[in-house]
């Protein structure tokens, strides 16, 4: 119909923040975020509040640590213009938020998600405040702010979603009077290939096994080099298992098809060896990084400019947020 606009269903995710991102993030999550610009009214968060609930005692890392993860998100196409970045504390609403929904969330409910004892036991005792126990009603608070409908998160968190639509009904019912005061948000499972690091585990920071996407191209074709490969593969002539090696499904996120059936037959057949697959594939990673890096570098030169960026996507939301606050206040008798 002409002058109908569609609905773009609004979107939030956050991350925090944790520093330079790695092959994972970008594959896994960063080019879905690229997406949601077009697709979706985006919100995208550094949780930096987040990051005190285990990081209380160490806060000197997480301003800088904040604007490398930005900086990240710039590099690998999020755009600024298309969809909205913030910083979780300079909007004190969700803070209040946190306090007005806290009133209503019974501790079991938060005792019951399993990061908290998960963590807990991973990370230790020291963790085991009340902030860290309310992790997952912080997590409501960031996307009941903008009225987030869709979140895309890993399967990790899919909990933490759960537990969030159970608070909103609760909400709705004591004092929706018949509406949907806040919205319950929906999970958007990212389904992408996990990204092996270079020991073949999952690629994660706490792992020591990533590839950067701040790297520099002597750095990838190192950790390339250093990767796990089938272990059966031993010389040149054994054939391989390309279904089970690292550096092959590296491959498959960098290359066309054609290309990566070609490398498989190759390397089934035994006429491929790793040494020569690795070089192969750390040249191709780097072109394919190439213009991310360039792009890193710019903004890497001008910490101003995305300071500035944040800060305006924080101007937005606080408006958005006001406007929440107040229907949540007024929904529960305040005035
Ligand atoms: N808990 C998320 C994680 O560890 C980060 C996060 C904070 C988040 N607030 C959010 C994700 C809101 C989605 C929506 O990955």
């Amino acid at each position: 119909m002409i002058g109908s606009r569609q609905h773009k269903p609004r979107v939030m995710s956050g991350m925090r923040p944790t520093g330079r991102l790695h092959l994972g993030h970008l594959f896994g999550v960063l080019h879905q975020w690229v997406e949601f610009c077009e697709s979706s009214d985006a919100y995208f968060e550094v949780a930096d509040l987040h990051a005190y609930t285990t990081g209380y005692a160490h806060p000197e890392q997480f301003r800088e640590a904040g604007l490398e993860m930005v900086i990240d998100w710039l590099a690998s196409g999020v755009d600024p213009a298309r969809s909205t970045f913030y910083l979780q504390s300079g909007v004190p609403e969700i803070s209040e938020l946190h306090t007005l929904l806290s009133m209503i969330v019974p501790v079991s409910w938060l005792e019951r998600v399993p990061t908290y004892k998960g963590q807990i036991e991973a990370l230790g005792s020291e963790i085991a405040t009340y902030g860290f126990l309310g992790y997952p009603l912080l997590q409501l608070c960031d996307i009941a702010i903008v009225r987030g409908e869709r979140v895309p998160v890993g399967r990790d968190q899919v909990a933490h979603l759960e537990f969030s639509r159970e608070v909103v009904r609760r909400f709705n019912f004591l004092y929706g009077d018949g509406n949907a005061v806040l919205v319950e948000p929906q999970p958007t499972l990212s389904e992408f290939p996990e990204v092996p690091g270079t020991d073949g585990r999952k690629m994660s920071k706490s792992y020591d096994n990533c590839i950067l996407i701040a790297d520099d191209e002597a750095t990838t074709s190192a950790k390339v080099r250093s990767m796990l490969t089938d272990p059966q593969k031993i010389r040149r002539n054994d054939p391989g298992r390309p279904e089970i090696c690292p550096v092959f499904a590296v491959w498959k996120l960098v290359a066309q098809a054609a290309a990566t059936d070609a490398i498989a037959a190759e390397c089934r057949s035994g006429a491929l060896g790793c040494v020569a697959d690795k070089s192969a594939l750390a040249d191709a990673l780097n072109a394919f990084l190439a213009p991310i890096r360039q792009r890193r570098a710019l903004y890497a030169q001008d910490p101003g400019a995305v300071e500035r960026v944040l800060l305006e996507g924080t101007e937005r939301v606080r408006e958005l947020a006001a406007q929440t606050l107040r229907d949540v206040k007024a929904a529960m008798r305040f005035r």
